[in-house]
């Protein structure tokens, strides 16, 4: 008979602003009213508590995502897809040269638990992680309720392509999406397909402006196509990305609505590289050993294509392949 085990979560008894205090091995994670404090045996960090959350809340969702995750230029994870590395200054020149940076490694449920436990107590009823500035309330303040809906919240994954049977149906005003207020411009027809008979079921089209504009998250890729690797992840984005992203693999970007800017800099040291600004219509893809993060003064609709192959990290790693899609 085999006994399956929750991984252990360590926390402590309310604090006096009513949070819990976590730790994942030398790492201790504490919050008051304004601000997440982050401690190691050799050092010590502090971020405003929502900036703080909004980052932890894509790194549960995305399950770790792509690479690395940076909360900021001193705490983050990096996925080593089955265990998670959790770090503080490992990719910050100076942190790294005082020799003050720490990293440890965990098995990726253990660190996912703590991470959903300290979300869903650090949260209050207030406050979306997800939502943009003007569409949530504040994530400061003593403890008060919580927002377990908005933070248990995963992406929409496709099974097939959206339109085809099994879709979720997330187009329609009954589904409960209706459109956004930056998007009551979007045109909310959508295509007319004409099927052979007997093929209804291989056949779809759907307007891809009007599923995001009526997406009610920000800063959240969800999937709309999956051929072999390949996977289409649009998404809606307003004001600033809430990660800084360390690619393990080139990601390309195009630009479907309004603009993002994106600042891109070295993915070990954080040394700035280039200021991208990207308008609607315009393509570009992010090398593979850069750290990347958006920014857009209106919401605006952008297409992340990401290739899933587990073999890239690897072959990037060992230069097999290139850091970069094209060589000119
Ligand atoms: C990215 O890191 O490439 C990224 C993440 C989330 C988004 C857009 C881009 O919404
Ligand atoms: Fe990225």
């Amino acid at each position: 008979m085999s006994t399956s085990q929750l991984p252990e979560v360590k926390s402590t008894e309310p604090n006096e602003q009513g949070y819990r205090s976590y730790s994942l091995g030398e790492f201790t994670f504490r919050r008051d009213e304004h601000f997440a404090h982050i401690d190691w045996p050799t050092g010590r960090h502090v971020m405003a508590v929502e900036p703080f959350l909004k980052a932890l809340m894509r790194d549960i969702a995305w399950n770790f995502f792509y690479g690395t995750v940076n909360f900021d230029s001193v705490i983050g994870t990096v996925n080593h897809y089955g265990d998670v590395d959790l770090f503080a200054g490992r990719f910050n020149e100076d942190y790294r040269k005082a020799e003050i940076d720490h990293l440890e490694n965990f098995p990726h449920d253990e660190i996912k638990a703590t991470f959903e436990a300290m979300l869903g107590d650090w949260v209050n009823e207030s406050f979306d992680p997800f939502a943009a500035p003007q569409e949530t309330g504040s994530a400061y303040g003593d403890k008060s309720g919580n927002n377990m809906a908005a933070v248990t919240r995963t992406r929409v994954t496709a099974k097939r392509m959206i339109g085809m049977p099994d879709d979720e149906l997330l187009r329609s005003d009954e589904s409960g999406y209706t459109v956004n207020r930056m998007f009551a411009d979007v045109d909310q027809s959508e295509p007319e397909v004409k099927v052979e008979p007997g093929y209804e079921k291989e056949v779809s089209a759907f307007s891809l402006f009007k599923y995001l504009s009526r997406s009610d998250v920000t800063w959240n890729p969800s999937v709309v196509s999956v051929c072999k690797d390949s996977l289409y992840c649009p998404t809606t984005e307003e004001f600033i990305l809430p990660i800084i992203h360390g690619n393990d693999r080139v990601e390309w970007f195009i630009q479907l609505s309004d603009e993002i800017i994106w600042e891109v800099a070295d993915r070990e040291t954080g040394r700035p590289r280039a200021n991208v600004v990207m308008k609607a219509g315009d393509c570009a893809a992010m090398p593979a050993d850069i750290r990347h993060q958006g920014f857009s003064p209106k919401r605006s609709m952008l297409l992340v294509w990401e290739n899933n192959s587990a073999a890239l990290p690897g072959m990037i790693a060992r230069g097999e392949t290139p850091n970069v899609p094209v060589e000119f």
